[in-house]
């Protein structure tokens, strides 16, 4: 790992409990801002010079990204700027802590302007009571976009909620930090769109991320043709569910790696649960190497292919 990484990349999956006490995370206590797909970093690291006494959180589902942002800010020497590889969605629901936010800010999200990709769109019900819980009261949401009907909707939708006072879509002056975006769509004569919210009231939020490290114990020794047998093993619930799809031996046939994916109200993950030989039966439990966010379905998971592995035996 790049010293840029090590220094400004977290890894929250690993982390016992959550929602974060970001103060202790950045070791002071200062005001959070938060942006989601920051892209190569640009907005996020011209914040860090403007804002040296607030701490400023990114989350970001490109890895390219991060590792670019990284440097940036390496090079920068923003010490007081973290980057999360994690879905922003599901980062600022599960990590940051009801009224943790300053601000939440979101350059040209990905519009999908399909009719029938609507439901990937960021500003939906849910994110915008996500908004609505994690900020300050008073706290700021800011969207910048080139795509005036999603900036109209986003606002629409977080009026909705009576918990925002929405200002916009209005045109936004060409002033920088020219976000990678930004810069493109100016290039092309787009006029860019901004939307900023207050934060007034919350809606409560449902967080499901976090909790004991799942594991059981199988009796006995299972043997690993039972182990490979387990591809194809899922379970579907209303709020998601999971697949084990390949199964291998590992460290010279002491243990197995089982591959799972796993879904949680459209947040997915995919990991290893470690089968492997102990003193007293089989332990089942997540692979160090690839750990995901504790979510229900991950520990239904590892329970499930324990059990299965019971039956087996
Ligand atoms: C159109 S680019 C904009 C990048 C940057 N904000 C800019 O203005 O140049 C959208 C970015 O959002 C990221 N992204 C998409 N969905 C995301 C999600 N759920 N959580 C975090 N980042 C996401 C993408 O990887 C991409 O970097």
């Amino acid at each position: 790992m790049s010293t840029a990484l090590a220094q400004h990349v977290v890894h929250p999956e690993l982390w016992e409990s959550v929602p974060a006490d970001w103060d202790e995370v950045f070791g002071r206590v200062a005001p959070l801002a938060v942006e989601l797909g920051f892209g190569n970093g640009e907005f996020i690291a011209t914040l860090a010079r403007e804002r040296p006494d607030w701490n400023l959180l990114g989350f970001e589902i490109s890895l390219s990204c991060v590792d670019r942002a990284a440097h940036r800010l390496a090079r920068q020497g923003a010490s007081h700027v973290r980057l999360g590889l994690v879905d922003g969605r599901f980062g600022l629901r599960e990590l940051v802590p009801d009224g943790g936010a300053w601000a939440v800010y979101v350059h040209f999200p990905c519009p999908w302007p399909k009719a029938r990709h609507a439901g990937r769109r960021l500003f939906d019900a849910t994110f915008v009571g996500t908004l609505s819980s994690v900020l300050v009261t008073g706290g700021e949401v800011r969207l910048v976009t080139d795509v005036r009907a999603y900036a109209e909707e986003a606002a629409a939708e977080m009026e909705r909620t009576g918990c925002f006072e929405v200002e916009g879509p209005e045109p936004l002056l060409d002033t920088g930090p020219d976000t990678r975006y930004e810069l493109k769509w100016r290039r092309q004569g787009r006029p860019i769109w901004r939307v900023t919210a207050r934060a007034m009231r919350s809606l409560p939020v449902h967080r499901i991320a976090g909790g004991e490290m799942p594991h059981a114990r199988v009796e006995g020794r299972v043997d690993w043709d039972s182990v490979t047998r387990l591809d194809g093993l899922s379970e579907r619930a209303s709020h998601g569910g999971f697949t084990v799809r390949e199964a291998y031996t590992a460290d010279h046939g002491a243990s197995a790696l089982v591959r799972t994916f796993t879904t949680d109200e459209g947040f997915q993950q995919q990991f290893f649960v470690l089968v492997a030989h102990a003193r007293k039966g089989t332990l089942v439990k997540l692979d160090g190497g690839t750990l995901p966010f504790r979510t229900p379905n991950v520990k239904r998971a590892v329970a499930a292919i324990a059990e299965a592995l019971e039956e087996a035996a």
